[in-house]
């Protein structure tokens, strides 16, 4: 399994850094929502689904956290800490999301509006999914 992180060009000065992102440019999709978490509490994960055809991007933009990706035959651990830093999740990923520090700040940008039928929440589920492909 590949994994894709986009390092965002920071347009940095005396003043301090901005990123900028535009759909079909800095990411791969047409941007139809943003969500983020934070407030999120210790030992605690989040995520533990995949999605049927959904992409996302996903940037710490403050603190840090881990990802755990997994395609059905192998898991990767990613770690998310800067904040011009994007990790892209295709579709039939599942991903679980952890160690976050008591600041971070996790943003999600989505390819789609939420759609619960696009999830697969039952990881035995997820498996029959992926491979019937
Ligand atoms: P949930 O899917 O449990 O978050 P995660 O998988 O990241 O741990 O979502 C938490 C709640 O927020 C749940 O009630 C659904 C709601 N929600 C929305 O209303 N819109 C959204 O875009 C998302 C991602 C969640």
């Amino acid at each position: 399994m590949q994994i894709v992180k986009y390092v965002f060009q920071q347009h940095g000065d005396e003043r301090g850094q901005l990123v900028a992102l535009e759909e079909h440019k800095d990411i791969p999709f047409e941007i139809k929502r943003v969500y983020y978490m934070y407030d999120t509490g210790k030992g605690v994960t989040r995520g533990q689904h995949a999605h049927k055809s959904l992409e996302q991007i996903l940037i710490c933009i403050h603190g840090s956290c881990k990802l755990m990706l997994d395609n059905g035959k192998e898991k990767k651990i990613v770690s998310l800490e800067k904040p011009y830093e994007g990790l892209y999740i295709s579709n039939n990923i599942w991903r679980e999301m952890y160690d976050f520090s008591s600041d971070a700040v996790l943003m999600v940008l989505a390819s789609d509006v939420y759609k619960e039928e696009d999830y697969i929440r039952n990881y035995d589920e997820f498996l029959k999914f992926v491979n019937m492909k």
